[in-house]
């Protein structure tokens, strides 16, 4: 029998009776998890306060198992174009990671109204044997939910290099946990339902249950689903004690 998360995907294909449904790979009383292109999940939720926080694909070769990180620029490009028009259509508030590369391509899909947020971090703790990027950027159309000064300060994420301490759980895109912290602290709604098209290792559902959320997320891979469900059953301690700190 489906389950109230169980989604049908399709009308019954030829020679079945029955549509096709799509049960979550992991459910609790925060996380549910598709193990599914997002794209076959997102035209099927319908939720009256979503918001989306994504870190997707960059197109750059990274071996994700069973997703090919390196398609042709316009594939690519259609894709996004595609998953990003759900996004819009269900959160109206939304930030993204998005990749240096399609910076441009991106801000267009997403439109111009959206801010750009840098993401620095200190030169000298970043340079070995030579001068790197010292900054990300989110792109986001959320308003901030606190007056703060310096909300972004001393983030620990991947630029940081040899500095860079979490646990990536050898994922080769992981997100970090501390920007991912502020981010739903600074942008999400109160009560809003976290939507993450690309879980990876579960960093935004993750983040989301320690902050006493509900969180939706997609993720193709079934090893990484696999690594989600393990992460997220773990016992959660002080839901309630979860503030960003800036030491
Ligand atoms: C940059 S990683 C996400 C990192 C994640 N925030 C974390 O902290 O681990 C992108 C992930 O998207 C997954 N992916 C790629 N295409 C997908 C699709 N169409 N639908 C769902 N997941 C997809 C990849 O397998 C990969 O794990």
């Amino acid at each position: 029998m489906d389950t109230a998360t169980d989604i049908r995907t399709a009308d019954a294909p030829p020679g079945s009776l029955h549509p096709v449904v799509l049960q979550p790979f992991y459910e609790d009383s925060h996380i549910t998890l598709y193990n599914a292109d997002c794209r076959q999940v997102l035209p099927h939720l319908e939720i009256a306060n979503a918001f989306c926080f994504t870190d997707p694909p960059y197109n750059v070769g990274k071996d994700y198992g069973v997703w090919n990180d390196k398609m042709p620029e316009a594939d690519y490009l259609k894709f996004c174009r595609e998953w990003i028009a759900e996004v819009k259509r269900l959160c109206p508030e939304i930030c993204i990671y998005p990749p240096t590369k399609y910076l441009l391509e991106y801000w267009t899909m997403l439109g111009r109204e959206y801010k750009q947020v840098a993401l620095t971090w200190s030169p000298e703790g970043a340079i070995r044997g030579g001068w790197v990027n010292q900054f990300v950027t989110l792109l986001t159309n959320a308003k901030p939910k606190q007056r703060t000064k310096d909300w972004w300060h001393n983030c620990q994420m991947q630029g940081l290099g040899y500095f860079f301490r979490e646990e990536s759980y050898g994922h080769p895109g992981y997100t970090s946990e501390d920007v991912t912290n502020r981010v739903l602290a600074a942008m999400c709604p109160p009560g809003a339902t976290v939507i993450e098209p690309f879980a990876g290792t579960g960093t935004t559902l993750w983040c989301a249950k320690l902050r006493g959320m509900k969180a939706i997320g997609c993720e193709v891979n079934p090893a990484y689903c696999k690594l989600i469900a393990d992460r997220c059953s773990q016992g959660v301690l002080g839901l309630e004690n979860t503030e960003v700190s800036h030491d």
